[in-house]
């Protein structure tokens, strides 16, 4: 198993590009299944998670196509060529909870679906719930065989609804990319009220649109679907990762860094942004190669991030975009145990989502949870230790102590990181970090950690 091995007390420097968004190409492969005409998606991160999802999709008829010239990197050419098998597994489901989203798209378009439950995680529960309510509004048949999900639509398909798809942490993103989808090829209107406005949703939302839907209102909590017969094929770019920014710049903060992020959705990261400010960083928009004037596309911009010495704390609660996102919860929790004063965090999207704590602890961290909140009380310095990585996130959180530490952290378990940052290692050793990628059976035995 590959571990990380990490040189602490590097201070980052130098240019990065931010690739495109895991949590948005997901869905929009998905996507694909709506047509039987080809999908071509650019700028897609090669991570493990989307690969799975190509392994899921050929199972399901829609297969990934080169065409000559060689494929570019990034390019993705997806065509469902066959409507004969409609099951998505649940040895394929459980390596990857977002197969969830081939449930929608199926069902509008071959009107019936069956789909593994996918399990709880590390990070909770994660229950579906509201994904099975929003299709059964649209008239689908749901029932639960053999820990499978089978959808099945009315005859005529789908029909309009009036949706409301709010749960007790806020509206869904993926089960809003889920009923949408299947709203987009329902007969007459579909109003989702609680919507999920992430970014990626609006990247789906555009791309459907492109391929003949009628959607409006996306980014904001009510989306009206007008339904049509067909969608047709088309080639959209991936929105650029939020969430990997987010870490990027947090890496900066935390090693007290100077680094310029080319293709920075600076438009989806203002709750980061306004928090950072307020520890001391630094977040402005340059131009993105000498003498050339700064771009105007505000999810496409290049920054130069810039920080004070001594961090200042913070008070922050995860939320449902636009608020903080959960999916730096953790990254910045890292940030923080190196601020001078106690910060809080809450954590109101997924309430168990700390299993970081204890890692940090191990290095250091001064941190007291009680329930969904943590404080977390700045040290001086953090030191170097054998940590595990427990989930993608939490991955990400232990690489920025590790740079930060002092000596060496050892990271096992980093395949969690690897479903979703690209290469990390090498874009964080080509800015200045000392990041060894090395398989755990060649480690010293006081660096291995027990199984179990
Ligand atoms: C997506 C992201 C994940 C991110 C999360 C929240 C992808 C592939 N994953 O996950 O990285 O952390 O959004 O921003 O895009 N809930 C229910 N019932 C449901 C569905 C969700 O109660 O049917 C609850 C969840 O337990 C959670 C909250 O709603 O408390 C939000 O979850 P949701 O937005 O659905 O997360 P995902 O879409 O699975």
């Amino acid at each position: 198993m590959d571990t990380f091995v990490i040189e602490g007390g590097r201070r980052l420097s130098g240019r990065v590009r931010v690739y495109g968004s895991k949590n948005a190409a997901l869905p929009l492969t998905a996507a694909a299944l709506l047509t039987d005409q080809p999908v071509t998606l650019r700028d897609v991160p090669d991570l493990a998670d989307l690969r799975n999802m190509y392994r899921l999709l050929a199972e399901l008829g829609c297969v990934r196509t080169s065409e000559p010239p060689a494929e570019q990197p990034g390019v993705l050419r997806l065509h469902t060529q066959s409507t004969s098998n409609s099951h998505a597994r649940y040895d394929l489901v459980k390596t990857m909870r977002a197969s969830i989203c081939t449930l929608g798209p199926m069902l509008a378009k071959r009107g019936f679906a069956r789909v593994s439950m996918p399990g709880g995680c590390s990070i909770g529960d994660r229950p579906v719930d509201l994904h099975l309510r929003g299709l059964a509004a649209l008239g689908a048949e749901i029932t639960l065989t053999a820990g499978d999900i089978t959808a099945k639509a009315p005859q005529g398909g789908l029909r309009g609804a009036t949706i409301f798809l709010g749960g007790a942490s806020g509206s869904t993103v993926l089960g809003t990319a889920n009923v949408m989808s299947a709203a987009t090829l329902a007969r007459g209107v579909t109003i989702i009220e609680s919507a999920a406005c992430e970014p990626e949703i609006v990247d789906l939302a555009n791309m459907l649109n492109a391929m003949g839907a009628r959607i409006r209102g996306q980014g904001s909590p009510r989306l009206i679907i007008e339904g049509v017969k067909e969608l047709h094929g088309v080639e959209h770019t991936v929105i650029p990762d939020r969430i990997e920014a987010g870490t990027f710049i947090l890496a900066a903060a935390i090693t007290n860094g100077d680094l310029i992020l080319d293709n920075c959705p600076m438009d989806a990261l203002l709750a980061v942004v306004d928090k950072l400010a307020a520890m001391g960083v630094r977040i402005a928009t340059v131009p993105s190669a000498p003498g050339v004037p700064p771009a105007i596309d505000p999810m496409r911009a290049s920054v130069r991030v810039t920080c004070d010495r001594v961090l200042k704390p913070v008070e922050v609660t995860t939320q449902p975009h636009p608020g903080f996102p959960t999916d730096i919860q953790a990254q910045l929790m890292a940030t923080l145990t190196l601020a001078d004063g106690n910060s809080v965090i809450t954590e109101r999207i997924f309430p168990e989502r700390f299993l970081h704590v204890a890692e940090l602890s191990r290095m250091g961290a001064k941190i007291y949870r009680q329930g969904p909140t943590v404080i977390i009380s700045g040290v001086k310095r953090l030191i170097g230790a054998p940590v595990m990585a427990s989930d993608l996130r939490a991955s990400a959180c232990l690489v920025l102590a590790g740079m930060a530490a002092e000596g060496t952290t050892v990271i096992h378990r980093v395949y969690h990181l690897d479903r979703g940052y690209e290469r990390m290692e090498d874009r964080l050793n080509s800015v200045g970090a000392v990041i060894k990628r090395v398989d755990d059976k060649d480690l010293p035995p006081d660096s291995r950690i027990a199984e179990g």
